[in-house]
């Protein structure tokens, strides 16, 4: 070979080479172009792309023409102005130069219309490049819609879940607390951050036993909500009650990984149900034991009437004197109960005055201190410039005496019991605090002693007729029932405190009465006054007490005219009108009372 021919080869070969790598070159672009091309079409974000001098559309991929409802004919051509869904970021060419001149924008929210009218949220984003010479500028464009419209329901979850009344609780599947909400906080006393992270455990107050627990975990954890009632405990350490509802939470592959519980705090709805019911178990009780007690009293008088009629008629020796007497104490003991239980039945027959309660109780004193004995203190812590009430005076004395001699008894041997009264205004909060109760004025009587003391089971039945912790004979059951009667009879309200051990105060709050002129308390009478022959008219619906009384009046020695009903005793009247000095009448009546009979007769014969 010569030189030439090696020359030439060379150049050959060269020229070879030149070419094969031209080739690889033009392929290896072709290749990434497809590769980026790729990329572009697959894109889960939209890319458009733009002539960076005339703002016209080169190129769009099927992601954006799909967001956006174009079709890439509809779109590539066009001036982006015209195009109206870009109108907040190139509504006119002037708009479009904020694109043109600066190398990188970004907007994070953009609000887009699509070619329907739909509107999107996007994340936008642009780039001016250089493409063989000439400026492109790229915008990718990413729909944000859906990531916002979540964003904007989290939000107002949240707002709905820090606001409802009811406490929520999320924990993890091991009962760790991870939320709370601020009502959770009014309703256990623990802060959001003292509870995350505890054990929802905190709140056990060990009222329920293990097996109301393990049946709880077994429920949700089974995938099942439970809804119950639980006593939990406070931070401070007080107990309430708790309305819950615990539903499992679950994540996409149906596994349990937090438990949501909804609490309602119940305590004070209960305590206000019990009260209200306590009220209406006392209300038909007193309807039966009045309706009972009545008659009851009826048939009692006449027994003792009789007892007592018989007694005056055999000699002081004969041997039936003794049986008698009993009788007659048997019937003056039964009189009694039902005399209570009217009163608890507010049947007591009653002649309101108006009383400064301060002078009744300073009447009553020395007798009270005769009967609590020497043993024990007895204050008297009168409320000077007391209001009135209008009351009868002998049920002041009942309720007096009921509660000293419960004070007296429930001071086992040295102690201290307390009288009280004062001014009382109850506003409409106290009202809806306690259950029965009306805004108003009030005058408090207050007997406290520091005595035994109840627990909460003995405090929620102290009312009822016949309850009574005292041994067989010592107590009926009936002097709270008469007291709770009479407060009642008067339109009054008591309050009961007492902790065992630490003593009791009861609280009777009777209407003021807004009348100046008080009456004085009188001394009981005693003396039967027997008669001078006068005659008396005696009026009483039921038979066999109408002929009792007559014969007792007999025996002292009266004249008797007897009426079965008020018609009858006003034509008495009118028949005997000279002689008639002493009207003796039932109050309850049908047709016309007792009172009302009085007020007729009295207008008819003003001598009587
Ligand atoms: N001051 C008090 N301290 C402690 N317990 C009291 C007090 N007052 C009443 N109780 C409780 O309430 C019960 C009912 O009282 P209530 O006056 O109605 O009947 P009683 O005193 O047992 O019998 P009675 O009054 O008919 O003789 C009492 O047996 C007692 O257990
Ligand atoms: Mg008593």
């Amino acid at each position: 070979m010569d030189d030439h021919t090696a020359e030439l080869n060379k150049r050959i070969e060269l020229l070879e080479k030149k070419l094969l790598e031209k080739e690889t070159g033009a392929l290896s672009l072709k290749d990434s172009e497809k590769r980026y091309r790729r990329l572009f079409e697959s894109a889960k974000d939209g890319i458009l792309i733009l002539d960076a001098e005339t703002g016209m559309v080169v190129d769009a991929n099927p992601f954006l023409l799909q967001l956006l409802g174009y079709t890439y004919e509809a779109l590539c051509g066009q001036y982006i102005w015209d195009l109206g869904v870009f109108k907040d970021i190139a509504a006119s060419k002037d708009a479009f130069r904020t694109l043109q001149d600066n190398e990188y924008i970004r907007y994070e929210d953009l609000p887009l219309e699509t070619r329907e009218g739909q509107p999107i949220a996007v994340e936008f984003v642009s780039n001016v490049y250089l493409v063989d010479h000439s400026k492109v500028i790229q915008c990718n464009i990413r729909d944000i819609t859906a990531n916002k419209r979540a964003k904007t329901e989290r939000k107002q979850l949240m707002a709905a879940i820090e606001q409802v009344g009811e406490g929520i609780v999320m924990t993890d599947a091991q009962g760790i607390i991870q939320f709370v909400n601020p009502a959770f906080k009014r309703i256990t006393g623990y802060r959001g951050r003292e509870a995350v992270g505890q054990n929802s455990r905190i709140l056990k107050s060990g009222v329920q036993d293990e097996q109301f627990y393990h049946d709880l975990w077994s429920t949700i954890s089974g995938g099942d909500t439970w809804s119950g009632r639980m006593v939990n405990r406070h931070k401070d350490g007080t107990f309430y009650t708790d309305e819950t509802t615990i539903s499992p939470v679950r994540d996409a592959s149906d596994r349990i990984v937090n438990y949501v519980a909804v609490k309602r705090d119940i305590t004070e709805h209960l305590r206000l149900a019990a009260q209200f019911q306590q009220a209406q178990k006392l209300e038909a009780v007193g309807l039966l034991a009045g309706g009972v007690a009545h008659d009851y009293n009826n048939m009692l008088t006449v027994i003792l009437c009789y007892a007592e009629l018989a007694l005056r008629k055999v000699a002081p020796s004969h041997p039936l004197r003794a049986d008698l007497e009993e009788i007659i104490k048997a019937a003056r003991c039964s009189a009694d109960i039902t005399k209570q239980l009217l009163a608890f039945a507010r049947k007591q027959t009653i002649s309101p005055e108006v009383l400064n309660l301060n002078r009744n109780v300073e009447s009553m004193l020395t007798m009270l201190k005769r009967l609590i004995g020497e043993d024990i203190d007895l204050a008297w812590m009168p409320e000077a410039g007391l209001w009135h009430v209008k009351m009868d005076p002998v049920q002041v004395d009942q309720i007096l005496a009921n509660l000293c001699v419960n004070a007296r008894d429930a001071i086992a041997d040295v102690g201290k019991i307390t009288i009280e009264t004062g001014n009382a205004l109850f506003d409409e909060a106290y009202c809806a605090y306690n259950s029965g109760f009306v805004a108003g004025e009030y005058v408090m009587l207050a007997v406290s002693d520091d005595g035994c003391g109840m627990n909460k089971e003995t405090i929620d039945k102290i009312f009822e007729p016949f309850f009574t912790s005292k041994d067989m004979g010592k107590g009926t059951g009936l002097g709270l029932s008469t007291v709770y009667g009479i407060v009642k009879q008067n339109n009054g309200f008591i309050n009961v405190y007492s902790e065992p051990e630490k003593g009791t105060t009861f609280k009777i709050y009777l209407a003021r009465d807004t009348a100046q002129a008080v009456a004085t308390p009188r001394e009981a009478m005693v003396e039967i006054p027997m008669s001078r022959g006068e005659t008396v008219l005696v009026v009483e619906d039921e038979p066999s007490i109408l002929i009792v009384e007559k014969t007792m009046l007999e025996e002292l020695g009266y004249r008797v005219l007897a009426a079965g009903t008020a018609d009858e005793a006003l034509k008495l009247a009118r028949e005997h009108a000279g002689g008639l000095r002493l009207v003796v009448t039932d109050v309850v009546m049908p047709k016309m009372n007792g009172r009302e009979l009085a007020t007729r007769l009295q207008s008819l014969y003003p001598d009587i």
